[in-house]
């Protein structure tokens, strides 16, 4: 809209204009016709595959936007290393899309509903970007996603609904962040999560509240973060729990008894602390322990 009104004050300013307008209309129209009614590949970017198995690879194409004018049938689409900024009113047009890598840009905001007809999308890379918060309908549609990679971002807050969609999520990497603590419930739904990375981050607890949802996790990475002090009521719950790091941590005091109900834990890195004091020890100690000197 602010385009019409430049357009119309223009006009009247400068009257012989006035006659011009309808002849770009008509070359405008000219132009984008065909790009509507046939797919385009931009220059940058290089199409491959048919109707049927579309691909899109705009790596390093120094795009400031995602291209609109791609096959709507497109899979796969690579945008890695450009210079996106933002995602608002591009991805519905691509309702097939499996797979999408928007690592490396420069997006401050993921925005409200941008993935809403994403319903098929496994894949979604945004890695090395500048997202600073997730809001609450972030990620919203995204209801058969596998993977979400967020590492190397600045999310300091998280909305507790933001991941709520995420139903079908594997695997979350959250690797260098500025998290120091979430809301409760934020992983309520995520029953099939078996990956969660937090390595990296501000985290001065464990997220007690939020882990206790993650019925499915197998591997938890919350090495090089703040905790003092691991609560004995910390991995209540977690059954199917095999790795756990809280390598790289400032915990001088140890709970061990937060460890007992760990059933299935096969490595337990507590190295790189400063523990000094181990208050219970464990009745069912996991096979391998890397334990720091005490
Ligand atoms: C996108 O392209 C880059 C560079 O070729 C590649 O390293 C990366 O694996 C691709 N991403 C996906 C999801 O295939
Ligand atoms: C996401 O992209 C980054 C940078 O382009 C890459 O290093 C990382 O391996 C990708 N993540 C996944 C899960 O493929
Ligand atoms: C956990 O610790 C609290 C106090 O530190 C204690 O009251 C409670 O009984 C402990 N629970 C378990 C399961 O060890
Ligand atoms: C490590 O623990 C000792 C003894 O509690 C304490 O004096 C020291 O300041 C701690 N160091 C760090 C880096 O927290």
């Amino acid at each position: 809209m602010p385009d019409h009104t430049r357009v119309t004050a223009t006009t009247r300013s400068r009257p012989w204009l006035s006659g011009a307008i309808p002849v770009l209309l008509l070359l405008l129209t000219l132009v984008i016709l065909p790009l509507e009614s046939t797919a385009f590949c931009p220059s940058k970017c290089q199409c491959l595959g048919g109707e049927a198995n579309s691909r899109a690879l705009c790596v390093d194409a120094a795009l400031e936007d995602v291209p609109i004018q791609l096959n709507p049938e497109t899979k796969y689409i690579n945008l890695t290393v450009n210079r996106i900024r933002t995602l608002e009113f591009s991805l519905p047009f691509y309702m097939k899309l499996e797979i999408l890598d928007l690592s490396q840009n420069i997006i401050e905001t993921l925005g409200s509903k941008n993935f809403e007809y994403q319903s098929e999308l496994r894949t979604l890379n945004l890695s090395r970007n500048l997202v600073s918060s997730l809001h609450k309908h972030a990620f919203k549609g995204l209801t058969n996603l596998l993977l979400l990679d967020l590492s190397f971002n600045r999310i300091e807050t998280v909305h507790p609904t933001a991941l709520s969609d995420l139903a079908s999520l594997v695997e979350l990497d959250l690797t260098n962040n500025n998290i120091v603590s979430l809301e409760d419930n934020c992983f309520k739904g995520m029953n099939t999560l078996e990956v969660l990375v937090f390595r990296n981050n501000r985290l001065l607890d464990v997220p007690a509240s939020n882990l206790w949802h993650l019925h499915a996790i197998k591997s938890l990475d919350m090495s090089l973060n703040l905790v003092e002090f691991v609560r004995n009521d910390s991995f209540e719950g977690l059954k199917e729990l095999l790795a756990l790091s809280v390598q790289g941590n400032v915990m001088s005091e140890l709970d061990l008894s937060a460890f007992e109900g760990l059933i299935s834990l096969k490595h337990l890195d507590l190295s790189d602390n400063n523990l000094t004091r181990i208050s219970h020890p464990p009745s069912n100690a996991p096979s391998k322990f890397v334990l720091p000197g005490v």
